[in-house]
C-alpha cells in the first residue's frame, strides 16, 4: 500500500493558479513521495486517499491550507546584530550615515570574519526555525558579510550546512558585491570579486545566483554590469539590488541581463517596471525593508500593470529584522495596499519564480511540491486582515509536519 500524508476538509485551500490563486472551500491534499497526488474538494480526495489509510491525516476543519512561503530574498546568515542602529535611525540618523560611521553592512563583516563556520551555521539555523514558524518552506540565502575569498565560502558553506540540517529548502547566492570594504578602491575591489572570489565560489558549486548592490555610490551599472557578466559566464544567474535608494539604472540591467530578478525597486519608474515585464524579470519587492528605513513603499500596481509577476521578500537582515513572511504579506498589504490575493500569491508562485522556480513550487497541484502551511483563519483574506500575530498553526514540507 502507497504511504501518504492527506489534510482534509480545509476551509479553503489556494491552489493557485495560472493567474489567480484558485481557491476550493472544504478542500483536502493528499502527498505521497514528497508531492501533491490530489488536491481539491475533500470527499473527492478522500475518495482516492481516505483517512484510515494515511500515515498522518491533519484535520484542518475552519482552517486555511496554502502553499509553503518562498522568501526568494535574504541576507539571513551573518553574526551579531544591530539593534543599536535601529534607535540610532529613530533618531534620525539616514542608513547612508550610519554606514558612512563605520556601522551597516561593514560592521556585520567585522563580526563574520571572526566568527567560525560553525557560528554562522548555528545562528542561521536559529533563523530558519524563525523563518518555519511563519510558514517559509522554501529561502534564498546571500552571502555578502564576507567580501573575502575565504570569509564569503565560509558564509556559502554556512549556507550548504545549514540546509542539509533544515527542513527548509535553501538557495544560495553569491553577493561578494554587497560593499566595498575599507582601503579598497571600488574598481580594485571589482576586479578582486571577479578574478579572486567569483572563480573559488563556482569551482566549488557554492552559488546559483550572483547578486551586486547596484546603488549610487556602491557599484556603479559599468561595475554591476562587468559582475554580473562574469558570474554568468561561470553559471550563475544575475540578480540585481536595483533602484532602492536612488534610480541609476539597475532595473535596465537587470532586464538587459536576463536575470532572474531585480529587488528593492522603491524608485522605479513604469518604464523600468516595463522593461522587466518584457525581459521576464521578476520585480522583488520588499515592503520590510521600507517599513525598516520609514521610506515611501515600492508601487506594486506599476508591476502588476506592465504584466510582471510580481514577488514580496522579507529581506532579512541586520538592518531589516523580520524572519516573517506572513509579516512582508501584512505589510504588502497595509503598507503597500496589495490585495491579500495578490500579496499571498507574490509570497508562493512570484516568490518561486523570482528565484527561476517556475515548474510547481508554491503551487498546491497533482505533481507539484508538498509544501504547506495551516493557518488559522477561515480563508486568506482574513491572514493579513489579522496582522500582528501568528496564525501559522503547521507546517508540512515534503508532506512531513515540520512545524506545528
Ligand atoms: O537588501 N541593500 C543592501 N543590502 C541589504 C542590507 C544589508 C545590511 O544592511 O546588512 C538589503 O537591504
Ligand atoms: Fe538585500
Amino acid at each position: 500500500m502507497t504511504e501518504y500524508t492527506l489534510v482534509h476538509d480545509a476551509a479553503q485551500l489556494v491552489r493557485n493558479g495560472d493567474n489567480g490563486l484558485d481557491t476550493v472551500s472544504g478542500a483536502a491534499v493528499a502527498v505521497e513521495d514528497g508531492h501533491v497526488v490530489a488536491a481539491g474538494p475533500t470527499d473527492e480526495v478522500v475518495r482516492a486517499y481516505p483517512g484510515e489509510n494515511a500515515v498522518v491525516a491533519v484535520d484542518a476543519g475552519g482552517k486555511t491550507v496554502l502553499p509553503g512561503f518562498v522568501d526568494p530574498h535574504t541576507h539571513a546568515v551573518f553574526a551579531g546584530d544591530r539593534a543599536d542602529e535601529f534607535t540610532d535611525k529613530l533618531r534620525g540618523k539616514t542608513y547612508q550615515e550610519i554606514a558612512a560611521a563605520g556601522g551597516g553592512i561593514l560592521r556585520t563583516v567585522r563580526a563574520v570574519r571572526e566568527a567560525t563556520r560553525e557560528t554562522l551555521v548555528e545562528n542561521l539555523l536559529s533563523q530558519l526555525d524563525g523563518m518555519l514558524a511563519h510558514g517559509t518552506t522554501t529561502a534564498e540565502v546571500k552571502s555578502g558579510y564576507g567580501l573575502r575569498p575565504d570569509t564569503e565560502t565560509k558564509l556559502l558553506e554556512a549556507i550548504r550546512e545549514a540546509d542539509d540540517r533544515h527542513p527548509i529548502d535553501l538557495v544560495p547566492t553569491f553577493m561578494g558585491a554587497h560593499a566595498v570594504p575599507d582601503d579598497w578602491s571600488t574598481d580594485d575591489y571589482v576586479d578582486h570579486v571577479i578574478e579572486d572570489q567569483l572563480p573559488v565560489v563556482a569551482d566549488r558549486g557554492l552559488a546559483e545566483f550572483c547578486d551586486v548592490f547596484c546603488e549610487a555610490g556602491i557599484f556603479s551599472v559599468e561595475q554591476s554590469r562587468r559582475i554580473l557578466t562574469a558570474g554568468r559566464d561561470y553559471g550563475l544567474t544575475p540578480k540585481v539590488h536595483a533602484e532602492e535608494f536612488e534610480r541609476i539604472g539597475g532595473a535596465e540591467l537587470a532586464a538587459e541581463l536576463g536575470a532572474a530578478s531585480a529587488d528593492h525597486l522603491l524608485e522605479a519608474t513604469a518604464a523600468d517596471a516595463q522593461a522587466l515585464a518584457r525581459a521576464d524579470v521578476v520585480p522583488v519587492l520588499l515592503p520590510g525593508t521600507a517599513f525598516a528605513l520609514a521610506a515611501d513603499y515600492a508601487d506594486p500596481d506599476q508591476f502588476a500593470a506592465a504584466g510582471a509577476e510580481v514577488a514580496i521578500a522579507t529581506d532579512f537582515n541586520p538592518n531589516c529584522f523580520s524572519q516573517s513572511m506572513e509579516f512582508a504579506v501584512d505589510l504588502a498589504c497595509h503598507g503597500m495596499r496589495m490585495e491579500p490575493g495578490s500579496a499571498i500569491r507574490a509570497a508562493t508562485v512570484g516568490a518561486a519564480a523570482a528565484i527561476t522556480r517556475r515548474d510547481g513550487l508554491g503551487r498546491l497541484r497533482e505533481g507539484h511540491p508538498g509544501d504547506l502551511v495551516i493557518a488559522d483563519v477561515p480563508d486568506c483574506e482574513h491572514l493579513p486582515y489579522n496582522f500582528g500575530v501568528s496564525t501559522v498553526e503547521t507546517v508540512l514540507k515534503a508532506g512531513e509536519v515540520v512545524y506545528d
